[in-house]
């Protein structure tokens, strides 16, 4: 028997060359397989190198993607040859393309990503990508239950950024779709992502997590704030306890707010005392009968200074 892999029994390339009798391009090579041709009037013909045609064999037809194609981080699977011809190259994402490059006139034997639908795509690219803890989640990403594919933020052969082949750059892409977000950046008091400081994808993953609202986690604890507020982490003797079990947001608008420290309501006391009533069904305490909530009591955190939590007293005064 010989040693290369017969494709020709899948029928398929036995038919189409008894048909149409193209030459085979590139890389297959023919082989006589007297055998079978015994009981045919035709030769009959036994491709013995594989569907694959190699990205050479592209450029003819497709100069201008073949030439773009080495500044393209996924040139790189062209000399990792691990994975096999189905990782490599253009065929890497477009498929076996021998059929193809014989008969470019039949979209049906080339995979376009202009024609798939994102669930399509999104398997396409994840046969590679859904290994690394950023990208394993995306297929319980909110994005893809919305039929977000990885094309409308990236683009294979036409990226606008240098970075990671995207459409556009943050924060342009998001707002593409995320339009009601924006006005919050604009308020007196935001995180500086507008100005570039700031990511959205510092706090948010948009291939999907863990956590909700497709929220990055820090790397010891659960809340995506401490990657850059470590000091607000404790672990602290006094912990003031909505913290933990509210997190961050229950006090402040992430995104930005018209109250300074990016504060949920525009006086402090009536953040307070949205959980420090009296009333049984609040887990937090009353406030003292001195607190007679005059001016002077309304700024809690003139004497609760250390609201996140305190090594040194029970109230948080210090
Ligand atoms: C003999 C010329 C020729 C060769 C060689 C060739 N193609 Fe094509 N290809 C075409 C033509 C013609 C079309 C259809 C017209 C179009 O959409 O550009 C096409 C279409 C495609 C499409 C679909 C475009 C779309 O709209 O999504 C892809 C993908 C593609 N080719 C990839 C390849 C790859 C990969 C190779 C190399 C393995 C290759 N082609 C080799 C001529 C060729
Ligand atoms: C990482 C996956 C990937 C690889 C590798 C890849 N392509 Fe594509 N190709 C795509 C995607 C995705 C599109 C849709 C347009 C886009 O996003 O840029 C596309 C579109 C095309 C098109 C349609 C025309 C166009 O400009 O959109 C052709 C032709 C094509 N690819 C040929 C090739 C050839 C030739 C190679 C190798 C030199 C190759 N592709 C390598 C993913 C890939
Ligand atoms: C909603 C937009 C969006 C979608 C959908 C999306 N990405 Fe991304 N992707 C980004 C952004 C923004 C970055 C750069 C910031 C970052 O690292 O998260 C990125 C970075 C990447 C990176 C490089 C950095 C890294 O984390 O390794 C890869 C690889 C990647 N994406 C692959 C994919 C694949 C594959 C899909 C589809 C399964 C996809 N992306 C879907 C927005 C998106
Ligand atoms: C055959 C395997 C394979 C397929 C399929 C594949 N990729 Fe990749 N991709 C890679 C490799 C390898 C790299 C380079 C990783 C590196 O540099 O460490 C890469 C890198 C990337 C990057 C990172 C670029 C950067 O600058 O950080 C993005 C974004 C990306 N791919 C998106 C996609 C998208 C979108 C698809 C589907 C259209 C896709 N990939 C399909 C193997 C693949
Ligand atoms: C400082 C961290 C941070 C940054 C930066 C950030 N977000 Fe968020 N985002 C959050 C948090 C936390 C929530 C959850 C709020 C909640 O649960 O009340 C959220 C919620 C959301 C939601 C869901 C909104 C809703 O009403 O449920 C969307 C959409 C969103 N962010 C998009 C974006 C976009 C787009 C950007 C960049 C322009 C961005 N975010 C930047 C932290 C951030
Ligand atoms: C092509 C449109 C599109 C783009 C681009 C896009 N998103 Fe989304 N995003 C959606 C849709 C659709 C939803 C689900 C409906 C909703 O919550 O608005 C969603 C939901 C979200 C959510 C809320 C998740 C939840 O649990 O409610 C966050 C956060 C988010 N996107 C962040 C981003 C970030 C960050 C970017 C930019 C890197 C981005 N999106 C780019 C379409 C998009
Ligand atoms: C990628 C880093 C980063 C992450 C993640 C981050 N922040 Fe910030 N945050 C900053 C920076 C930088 C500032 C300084 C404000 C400035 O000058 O723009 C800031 C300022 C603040 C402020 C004070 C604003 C003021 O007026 O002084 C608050 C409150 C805050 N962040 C809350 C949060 C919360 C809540 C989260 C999680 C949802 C979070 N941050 C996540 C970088 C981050
Ligand atoms: C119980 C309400 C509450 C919660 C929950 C809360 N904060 Fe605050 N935070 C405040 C108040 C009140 C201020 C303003 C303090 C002042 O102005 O004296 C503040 C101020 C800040 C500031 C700016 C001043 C400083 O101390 O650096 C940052 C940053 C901040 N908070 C981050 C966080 C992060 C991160 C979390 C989650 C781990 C968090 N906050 C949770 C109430 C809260
Ligand atoms: C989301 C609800 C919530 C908000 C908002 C909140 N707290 Fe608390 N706080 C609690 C809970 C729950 C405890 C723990 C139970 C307790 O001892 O009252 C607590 C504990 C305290 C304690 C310690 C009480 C003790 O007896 O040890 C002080 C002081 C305190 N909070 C002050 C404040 C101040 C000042 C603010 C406004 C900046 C504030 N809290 C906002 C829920 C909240
Ligand atoms: C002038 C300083 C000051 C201001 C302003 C202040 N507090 Fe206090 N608060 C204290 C002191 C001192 C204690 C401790 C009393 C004690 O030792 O029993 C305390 C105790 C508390 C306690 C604990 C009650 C308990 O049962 O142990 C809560 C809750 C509290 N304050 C909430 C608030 C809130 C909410 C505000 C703003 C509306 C506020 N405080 C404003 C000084 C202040």
């Amino acid at each position: 028997m010989s040693p290369f892999r017969c494709l020709g029994l899948s029928g398929w390339i036995f038919s189409k060359l008894t048909q149409q009798r193209r030459p085979l391009l590139a890389l297959s090579v023919l082989v006589l397989f007297s055998g079978l041709a015994h009981g045919q009037d035709k030769a009959a013909v036994w491709k013995t190198a594989s569907p694959y045609a190699g990205p050479e064999a592209c450029k003819t037809c497709h100069e201008d993607i073949y030439n773009n194609f080495d500044k393209s981080p996924h040139w790189k699977t062209t000399v990792d040859k691990r994975g096999g011809p189905s990782k490599q190259g253009c065929e890497g994402c477009h498929g076996a393309a021998a059929g193809h490059v014989d008969d470019p006139g039949d979209p049906k034997k080339i995979f376009s990503f202009k024609t798939a639908s994102a669930k399509e795509v999104n398997q396409r690219c994840l046969e590679c990508h859904s290994s690394g803890k950023d990208h394993m989640n995306f297929s319980r990403s909110v994005h893809n239950e919305n039929n977000i594919s990885c094309l409308n933020c990236h683009s294979s052969h036409h990226g606008m950024t240098n970075e990671h082949l995207l459409i556009k750059a943050q924060t342009d892409l998001c707002y593409t779709c995320h339009q009601k977000i924006k006005p919050q950046f604009n308020m007196p008091f935001h995180h500086r992502v507008e100005e570039g400081l700031v990511q959205c994808s510092d706090c948010h993953n948009p291939h999907g997590g863990f956590i909700g609202k497709q929220l990055r986690s820090a790397a010891a604890r659960d809340s995506v704030c401490f990657t850059c507020h470590a000091d607000k982490q404790g672990p602290f003797v006094f912990e003031h306890l909505p913290i933990k079990t509210e997190g961050c947001v229950a006090c402040h608008s992430p995104h930005g707010s018209p109250n300074p420290r990016l504060i949920k309501t525009s006086n402090l006391n009536l953040l307070c005392l949205k959980c420090h009533t009296a009333s049984t069904f609040s887990p937090a305490s009353g406030t003292p009968d001195f607190h007679n909530q005059a001016a002077q009591y309304q700024s809690c955190t003139i004497c609760h200074a250390a609201i996140h939590g305190s090594n040194f007293d029970r109230h948080m005064l210090k």
